[in-house]
């Protein structure tokens, strides 16, 4: 891993801006991933030659010829994360080596070429550098979320990993990720679908996992809930995760646990710093397995008294109702988030914004 880039994403083109009133009324109701920046950073690498052609350009529609290998196989790999602006109007991004070393992991995974820590946050640099009057202003929760992404542009039907490759970085000014807010989400609990196998590619952020979540998120609306959460594969008993987040636990002798990374759940960066944090609030992580049961029994006994769910784009969102063909429970306190997901929550979201110290050097400036 180097220390500095090697490339340079230098502004290649600069397009019509969005005007100011047309920025800020974006700004002024974000939502989540409706609305892009003017920009994109883009970079390609081919066989035998590396990455090349860093460059930040208009953001606009992607040229691909209909034989990309991406189009067929699925070969492509994202991250999320998310620039906040602090008080002196300063742009800064959480844990962002977290996110490129998961790129590695990913792009190993799915046969794709690794690009380097540096790079991968110069990248980000020169696009929020160019696109800075897209963060949003400081003082609540919205942010810029950055979705860098990695696949196969190579034209070729045979089924080996591609030749050429595509990184490209886009911005999106993000408000709250579930139209809801803070309030509880219901959950269907997946029978007939699993999110990922043994020796799978759960582990890795490849948009397969999130489209083979689909068809179960589908069946949760069907059955009036907001997201599916997925068990093991093998004896369909173990809670994994839901389509997009890690879930916690909490029980109410100050443990928070959630399911320990079994190859086929995806390490996120919200869930590790949470189980950081959770010293600091007198809490007690454990990462274990967890069976569906025991979220039933103890939810009704009163042993956990709360769930909530966690991610990047959701940050921690309380689950209220759990529900499958066999009938439902629920966790926590009706209507809203319980005590320990907000003050979770609430951490978090300080350090992030820079209402906090941060003590463990996990913010870095773009
Ligand atoms: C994120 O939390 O950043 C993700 O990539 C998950 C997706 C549900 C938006």
């Amino acid at each position: 891993m180097s220390t500095s880039p090697s490339l340079n994403f230098a502004v290649a083109e600069r397009p019509d801006r969005a005007s100011d009133a047309d920025r800020d009324a974006v700004l002024a109701s974000p939502g989540f991933g409706q609305h892009f920046t003017d920009h994109m950073a883009l970079a390609t690498w081919r066989k035998g030659e590396g990455w090349g052609d860093p460059r930040v350009t208009a953001y606009g529609p992607l040229q691909l010829d209909p034989s990309a290998a991406v189009l067929h196989y699925a070969q492509e790999i994202f991250e999320g994360m998310k620039a906040y602006r602090h008080e002196d109007g300063s742009v800064w991004t959480f844990r962002p080596e977290a996110n490129a070393a998961r790129f590695s992991r990913s792009a190993h995974r799915l046969a794709l070429p690794a690009l380097d820590e540096a790079d991968f946050l110069e990248s980000l640099r020169a696009l929020v550098r160019t696109d800075v009057d897209w963060v949003p202003a400081t003082g609540g929760e919205e942010s810029l979320y950055l979705r860098p992404f990695m696949f196969a542009s190579e034209s070729f039907l045979g089924v080996r990993p591609a030749n050429e490759v595509t990184y490209c970085v886009i911005a999106s000014p993000a408000g709250a990720y579930f139209s809801g807010g803070l309030k509880p989400v219901s959950l269907w609990i997946s029978e007939h679908y699993s999110r990922a196998g043994v020796g799978g590619t759960g582990a890795a952020k490849c948009g397969g996992n999130y489209a083979s979540s689909l068809a179960a998120q589908v069946e949760a609306a069907e059955n009036g809930c907001d997201q599916s959460v997925f068990l093991d594969s093998v004896e369909q008993k173990y809670i994994e995760e839901l389509g997009g987040m890690n879930v916690f636990l909490v029980y109410k002798d100050g443990r928070i646990v959630t399911p320990e990374l079994s190859g086929s759940i995806l390490e996120g960066v919200t869930r590790s710093s949470i189980l950081e944090l959770a010293k600091d609030l007198d809490l007690t992580p454990e990462e274990r397995r967890i069976t569906l049961e025991e979220w039933r029994a103890g939810a009704e006994s009163g042993e956990i008294t709360e769930a909530f769910a966690c991610g990047t784009a959701a940050v921690i969102t309380p689950v209220g109702r759990m529900v499958s063909t066999e009938g439902e429970f629920r966790t926590g306190p009706e209507g809203e988030g319980g005590p320990v997901a907000t003050k979770i929550r609430e951490t978090l979201l300080a350090i992030q914004t820079g209402r906090a110290e941060d003590t463990r050097g996990w913010l870095t400036r773009l």
